[in-house]
């Protein structure tokens, strides 16, 4: 089969490693990919949302199955407009049709979803500039930090935790009437704050049945010990040592079951991940989010672990036979640490060159914001590559990970010493 892959990160060079391996796999295509990508598929220059560059891809390249990487694409509907295309309709894409897309695409429809459909989740309600004052008053009644979110897609920064009444008002009033997320905060959801441990939970489905994916902790500031800006994430490891089999069950009881129902029930014929966030409040699993996508760099631990064929897998999504098919997982604990470049996640500098990735052993390099050029590898975003490696704990996958990280250069090169360091 010929598969094409959108996006171009470290989450999608996972996804080419693994269909890469599959026994069905024919041609693989990456649009647009990066450096690995570009190693073990062929590249495409396109943009993923540009629509009618995809099935120009589609048809050049007899690609048969398309797999989704990042959410934009999704939220703006590219497997909707393969559905109304006659010559596309029959090509599958894993990742779900605008409809079910909102599930990241608006906090204010997923909260409504999760209270609808009983999935635990915080008290929350929404605000828009006519109701400004009502939501100053629903402010009041809620004890600190105040959990503010941006309705819309607003690049992982439309969510502001806030200690101070006043401050928590303010920041109200700025998103509803000043737009400081811009369309994203024309509704604003305000919620309780939960307490707790966050984890992800990874569910891939296609609509009726559904595999649980391996558990994953994501590192999403910049400094050691959860320190400084929000990243698109630093580093990962699955499985996640306190989520145990009870809390799993809990998971699998109270929140895939409910979600996949309720997307029946409100007729969303989903295809494709969720990615679950959760907060283990005192051993209970709440939801923070979901996102219609696997997460970034949560996929280079949770790929690698999985054991099956991923387009047998994917071939049960498009078929809705995913019952049928064969999934397995390692009991080895993966962990990955993301070299990212001087300066991220504020302004950074690329074309650096990388070198030394021909003496890693024993890790798997994921590229992310790389490309190459002339026979090198060259820094080509924030977040360069990541550097996953196995263990029979997470010290000893750590380990490895680290000792290959010493042996990979590139000018201003920067990486978080203490991945793990709460769970170990
Ligand atoms: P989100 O974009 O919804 O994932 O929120 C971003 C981050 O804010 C999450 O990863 C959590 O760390 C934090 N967060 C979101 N909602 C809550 C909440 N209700 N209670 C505590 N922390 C939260
Ligand atoms: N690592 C978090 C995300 O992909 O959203």
């Amino acid at each position: 089969m010929n598969v094409l892959i959108l996006g171009s990160g470290g989450r999608e060079h996972a996804f080419a490693y693994k269909l890469s391996q599959s026994k069905k796999i024919n041609q693989l295509f990456v649009a647009p990919g990066n450096a690995g990508t570009d190693s073990i598929a062929t590249n495409i220059n396109i943009d993923p949302t540009d629509f009618q560059a995809v099935k120009k891809t589609v048809f050049d390249y007899e690609v048969e199955m398309v797999v989704v990487g990042p959410e934009a694409p999704l939220v703006e509907g590219v497997h909707d407009f393969f559905l109304e295309d006659e010559e596309l309709k029959s090509i599958p894409v894993i990742g779900p049709k605008k409809d079910g897309a909102l599930l990241e695409g608006s906090k204010d429809f997923s909260k409504e979803f999760m209270i609808k459909h009983s999935v635990p989740t915080a008290q929350y309600q929404s605000f828009t500039e006519e109701t400004l004052e009502k939501g100053k008053a629903f402010l009041e009644t809620l004890n600190p930090p105040y959990v503010l979110k941006a309705d819309g897609l607003a690049a992982g920064k439309g969510v502001l935790i806030l200690d101070s009444l006043e401050e928590a008002k303010s920041e109200l009033e700025e998103m509803l009437t000043n737009q400081k997320f811009g369309e994203a905060s024309s509704t604003v959801v305000i919620e309780e704050f939960l307490d707790g441990i966050e984890l992800s939970v990874f569910v891939l489905t296609d609509g009726k049945n559904y595999k649980i994916l391996p558990s994953a902790k994501d590192y999403k500031r910049i400094g050691e010990g959860d320190k400084g800006l929000n990243t698109g994430g630093m580093g990962a490891i699955s499985p996640v040592p306190f989520a145990d089999q009870a809390f799993l069950d809990k998971v699998e009881e109270s929140i895939v079951k409910s979600t996949i129902n309720g997307l029946k029930k409100e007729g969303i014929d989903y295809k494709g991940f969720i990615f679950i966030g959760l907060m283990n409040v005192k051993g209970n699993p709440f939801v923070i989010e979901y996102n219609v996508r696997m997460g970034d760099p949560e996929t280079e631990v949770v790929l690698p672990r999985i054991e099956s064929d991923l387009l047998d897998l994917f071939e049960g999504v498009a078929n809705q036979t995913l019952d049928t098919k064969e999934f397995s997982v390692t009991s080895k604990t993966a962990t990955t640490v993301m070299l990212v470049s001087g300066g991220y996640p504020e302004a950074y500098e690329k074309g650096k060159i990388v070198s030394g990735l021909e003496n890693v052993q024993d890790s798997i390099v994921f590229h992310a914001g790389t490309k190459s050029e002339n026979d090198n590898v060259l820094t080509n975003g924030g977040r360069v590559m990541a550097i996953t490696s196995f263990g029979d704990s997470i010290e000893d996958a750590l380990q490895k990970s680290y000792e290959n990280i010493d042996k990979i250069h590139f000018d201003k090169m920067n990486y978080r010493k203490d991945i793990g360091f709460d769970l170990v």
